[in-house]
């Protein structure tokens, strides 16, 4: 019997002007989880497309065997049919539909016609068991948080019978206890002989579960890693995706912060839909010149909520409070009197907040500082371009040109186009929400750089992270939320991931 489920030779795909895999070689074991590494832009997502069938066969050159057998499949449902699940990058579930209606949606069967949706209920509970998903199956999707909603689409994978199940950034969006979860889930489905593929910028989740790690450069396979056996670390993960060493992941700070520039005194912030539940609940922090502060605490601590109603109620929350700025008072209530009075906010929902996925990434970059590209009311392009392309060099942009239309970037290129777009608009003072969400660790690294820029020049960054290491690397001083509230305060030198732990959950 073949040892390998999935074989893939010589596999080269090209998309006009780009060529995203390159003689792209690799074989998969049964019954193991194989981790595939590389910047963004890498061809990672690329890849996953072509093994199930997103792009057919005709599209892209050389072979691709599942279960000992060349594959020619016309689309996903072909690969479905044959026990091969993916979640993709993205989240794909109809938000207004229940959770079991999703779970079946597209492979439910009917008797004369009629579907039997008690089956199809009581088939959902079994599978959201098995994932541990505490909810009723009847509970219409838009309303779980990400996390969840990650539980449910891979209840639907099991539901198809996966055997290939392929998991593309998994936990890209998720908290330290929810990626735990999923991390533990995966090993329970590895027992149960599934093989799995995992796409991961979070290395040490890579080196927790994998049996083997995949790296991808430039399209091109560099070399396949046997975790135990090669002894794996962090750091040649990175060499072989980067191609060089990366030794200080948190670039050295020269500057040191100054005086108050943001204070916002007992501010509270209402639920959208229930009135009278407050998500902040009287919270009350200051900003200096030239800091960095983080945010830091669990999923719905009600970080995002702050931040956004800070930035003029921008997104329909009701706040109340007081927010001054340079020491005056003064009332937002729009994001454009946000930028106005110098906020810049880079949101975490970077596909329905920060981008505009038709149009090209020279036009997102500039669309929110058209008042330094336009002059006289009118648009001048070779600034705009000019622009464009120095956050295409300055972080690394992959990209065949500033022409490409935004939805045809990679997931993490897409980020440095909403990071790029915040950074042009100049504001003095930065908010921004997991700045390094999908984010390879080079051009992490470039963010960091541009963060101590940015307050070397005198203005102010307050960041919202859940991931611990950048938080204690780069902030001046944080503040640990849980429950709406903030739970504590630390310096630079106090914080460890323990006390940040033990600050949100005790106090
Ligand atoms: N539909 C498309 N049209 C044109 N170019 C594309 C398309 N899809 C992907 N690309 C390009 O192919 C390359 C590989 O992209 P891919 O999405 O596979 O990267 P990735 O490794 O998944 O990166 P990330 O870590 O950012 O998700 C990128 O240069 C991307 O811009
Ligand atoms: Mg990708």
């Amino acid at each position: 019997m073949n040892e390998y489920i999935l074989e893939i030779e010589n596999l080269t795909k090209q998309f006009p002007g780009v060529r995203a895999l390159e003689n792209v070689s690799l074989k998969v074991k049964k019954g193991e989880i194989h981790s595939l590494c590389g910047e963004n832009g890498a061809g990672k997502s690329t890849l996953t497309s072509v093994i199930s069938g997103v792009y057919p066969k005709g599209e892209y050159t050389g072979k691709v065997f599942y279960k000992g057998k060349e594959t020619n499949y016309h689309s996903v449902k072909d690969s479905e049919k044959e026990g091969l699940a993916i979640i993709h990058q993205e989240l794909a579930l109809s938000p207004y539909l229940s959770i079991y209606e999703n779970i079946f949606l597209g492979h439910m069967q009917t008797k004369f016609g009629i579907i039997n949706w008690n089956k199809y209920i009581a088939e959902s509970s079994k599978y959201l068991k098995t994932v541990g998903l505490n909810e009723p199956p009847g509970t219409i999707v838009s309303k779980l948080g990400v996390g969840k909603q990650q539980l449910v689409e891979i209840a639907r994978a099991l539901s198809k019978k996966a055997e290939l199940l392929i998991l593309d950034e998994p936990t890209s969006s998720l908290n330290d206890d929810e990626s735990e979860k999923l991390l533990q889930l995966m090993l329970e489905f590895k027992k149960q002989g599934i093989t799995l593929v995992m796409i991961s910028h979070k290395l040490n989740e890579v080196l927790k579960v994998a049996d083997t790690v995949t790296v991808l450069r430039d399209g091109k396979s560099i070399r396949t890693f046997d975790v135990k056996g090669d002894k794996l670390t962090e750091e040649v993960i990175i060499k072989n995706m980067v191609g060089r060493d990366l030794t200080h992941r948190f670039p050295e700070r020269k500057s040191s912060p100054g005086e108050t520039v943001l204070e916002v005194k007992n501010w509270s912030v209402y639920h959208p839909e229930y009135h009278n539940i407050k998500v902040v609940d009287n919270v009350s922090f200051y900003l200096r010149k030239g800091e960095i502060l983080a945010f830091c605490g669990p999923m719905g601590a009600g970080r995002t909520e702050l931040m956004m109603s800070i930035y003029g109620n921008s997104y329909g929350y009701r706040s109340e409070g007081e927010l001054h700025i340079n020491g005056k008072p003064i009332m937002l209530s729009s994001a454009k009197s946000a930028i106005d009075s110098g906020l810049g906010y880079i949101s975490e929902d970077r596909k329905s907040l920060g981008l505009i996925l038709i149009q090209d990434v020279k036009t997102n970059i500039s669309h929110s500082s058209l008042n330094k590209v336009s002059r006289f009311g009118i648009m001048d392009n070779h600034a705009e371009i000019k622009t464009a392309e120095r956050y295409r060099k300055d972080l690394n942009i992959r990209t065949p040109s500033i022409n490409q239309i935004v939805r045809n970037l990679s997931g993490g290129n897409q980020q440095k186009v909403v990071v790029s777009k915040t950074l042009s608009a100049n504001p003095e003072i930065f908010i921004v929400d997991e700045p390094t969400r999908g984010i390879d660790v080079g051009a992490k690294t470039e963010i960091y750089g541009i963060m101590n820029d940015i307050i070397a020049a005198g203005k102010s960054v307050i960041m919202v992270s859940s991931e611990l290491p950048e938080v204690i690397g780069m902030a001046d001083r944080i503040y640990v939320m849980n429950e709406g509230k903030i739970k504590g305060e630390l310096s630079k030198k106090e914080a460890t991931p323990e006390k940040i732990m033990h600050m949100a959950l005790v106090g």
